[in-house]
């Protein structure tokens, strides 16, 4: 979809359909601008008090647009980013069905700065009309898009340009994650994977090399190896950098994200209903550190990033690992397997374990690692746990305001040092399950093992896939976790900026 900003007078806008979003306190004000001639019209305005989530459609002679569709935004002292990426997708969803094909939304006056509004109204509007189509050989409904988004601002058109542009390269990095997700297991193996970042690097501008099995055994990734083995398909391992000559840093930020491009749970095989049916989406980590590359190297911010992809799907097979395999992992240390459904923290404490060959100023991982984290927070809300050094209240609490900003929230979780005594094994240096008790913290002890740098683990299991909308989100892969990493790595540079 294409994004521009624009100053020309409502009035006269030459597009099909105009959004308004507006408070209940400004709501009579802008009824009598719009200045209503028709009598059915207004009694269709009536009803329209701005409440949030409200909306109507009004036929107006006077705008060139004829249809002026209002948002309710409610209470104005509670209109927040998200309210308004909210009210965008509900003026999305407005203009799906009335099938127009240009779309003004106007920048409402609120206590928000013009340049994140804007930003949020364009994420709302395009995030909310995303679909996923790609195996539908006979939707009508697949054909018609809106191909123009005009953010209209007569006072703050500067700041609505650099937010409108921002809002649609995180969209469709958002966008890029949520297909990946979506697509069906047979057509995202760790190889095929590997060829589809590849594709990614060059278009967006980011290096990919996709390391083969051969590479992975001779760097002894024994956990990835290990998860790998009742699979037909081999394992990859995907590095990607974005290291542009004006970073602020020498030592990168590293994302790591889980990519088990399919979680049957091996040996310890999942239940199919309401478990194993949605684990195609097991690599929504991976899929969110791609569209996090793919953002980056379009608003081509200034700071150094590796990103790495463990990825293979977990199987039961002839040579599948068991119940009690230990295993040498890439950093040495032995991991007595008690459960082959915990397969994400194998994988993934490869990745760490390599990443500090890099001495990265702080790593972040993405993954869908646990159920407990959905049983915590819900679908809504991530985990973000750290490792307790003397900075790990900092990373948390940036983490969270990335969350607050991004629209991709995120609630942290206590690493107290007793958790870890869960994972004692007596057979090798630590077991990969700690138990019912305290589930996604223990993983992320787990993971923690594996890591000697300031470290972030975020437990996505919650909100990377929905098994029904909500906002602007649609059912399936939500692409969440790219806007809150694009976030925290802005306030990044802004710190080291200062
Ligand atoms: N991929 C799952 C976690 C998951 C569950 C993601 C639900 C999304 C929704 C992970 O590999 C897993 O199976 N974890 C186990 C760990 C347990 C065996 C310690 C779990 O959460 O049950
Ligand atoms: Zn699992
Ligand atoms: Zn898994």
């Amino acid at each position: 979809m294409k994004v521009s900003v624009t100053t020309i007078d409502l009035h006269e806008l030459d597009v099909d359909a105009v959004l308004i979003p507006v408070t209940q306190e400004a709501r009579d004000e802008l009824l009598e601008r719009i200045g209503l001639d028709d009598d059915a019209v207004k009694v269709g305005a009536a009803q329209f008090t701005g409440a949030v989530d409200e909306s109507v459609t009004l036929y107006v002679g006077s705008y060139q647009a004829k249809r002026v569709v209002l948002l309710g935004l409610g209470s104005e002292d509670a209109v927040a980013l998200e309210t308004l990426r909210n009210a965008a997708a509900t003026g999305a969803s407005t203009a799906s069905r009335l099938k127009v094909e240009t779309v003004s939304v106007v920048l409402p006056e609120t206590e928000l700065a013009p340049e994140a509004a804007s930003q949020a109204l364009v994420e709302g509007f395009l995030l909310g009309s995303y679909r996923f189509t790609r195996y539908k050989t006979t939707d009508a409904n697949a054909s018609h898009k809106v191909q123009r988004l005009v953010v209209h601002s007569s006072s703050h058109d500067k700041a609505a340009r650099r937010g409108a542009d921002r809002g649609r390269i995180l969209a469709e990095a958002v966008s890029t994650a949520r297909d990946l997700v979506n697509l069906s297991p047979n057509d995202k193996t760790p190889t095929l994977l590997g060829k589809e970042i590849e594709r990614l690097g060059k278009k967006h501008g980011f290096e990919v090399s996709v390391w083969d099995k051969a590479l992975i055994e001779e760097e002894q990734m024994g956990g990835l190896l290990a998860v790998n083995m009742g699979s037909i398909e081999p394992p990859t391992f995907t590095i990607m950098e974005w290291q542009p000559e004006n970073a602020v840093n020498d030592r990168p930020i590293v994302l790591v994200g889980k990519g088990v491009v399919f979680d049957t749970g091996g040996l310890s095989l999942k239940p199919t209903k309401d478990s194993m049916d949605s684990m195609k989406s097991d690599m929504a980590g991976a899929a969110a550190v791609v569209g996090t590359m793919e953002a980056i190297a379009k608003l081509e911010l200034p700071v150094y990033v590796v990103a790495m992809i463990p990825a293979t799907d977990n199987r039961p097979g002839e040579n599948a690992y068991v119940p009690g395999d230990v295993i040498r992992m890439h950093s040495g240390l032995t991991v007595e397997v008690l459960n082959t459904d915990a397969e994400g923290r194998m994988i993934l404490a490869d990745a760490l374990s390599y990443a500090s060959t890099y001495t990265p100023a702080v790593a972040i991982d993405l993954a869908t690692l646990t159920g407990a984290a959905v049983v915590a927070l819900g679908s809504a809300v991530a985990a973000v746990m750290t490792n307790e050094d003397e900075h790990a209240a900092d990373r948390t609490a940036a983490m969270v305001l990335a969350g607050e900003r991004s629209g991709d929230p995120v609630h942290p979780l206590p690493m107290h040092d007793h958790y870890a005594d869960l994972l004692k094994s007596d057979v090798a240096d630590l077991k990969n399950v700690g138990g019912r008790e305290a589930g996604s913290i223990t993983a992320g002890k787990f993971l923690e093992r594996f890591t000697s740098y300031p470290w972030i683990h975020v437990d996505i299991a919650g909100p990377a896939f929905l098994k029904s909308a909500r906002g602007y989100r649609q059912s399936g892969g939500t692409g969440f976790g790219v806007r809150l990493v694009v976030e925290y790595l802005r306030d990044f540079i802004a710190r080291a900026q200062k």
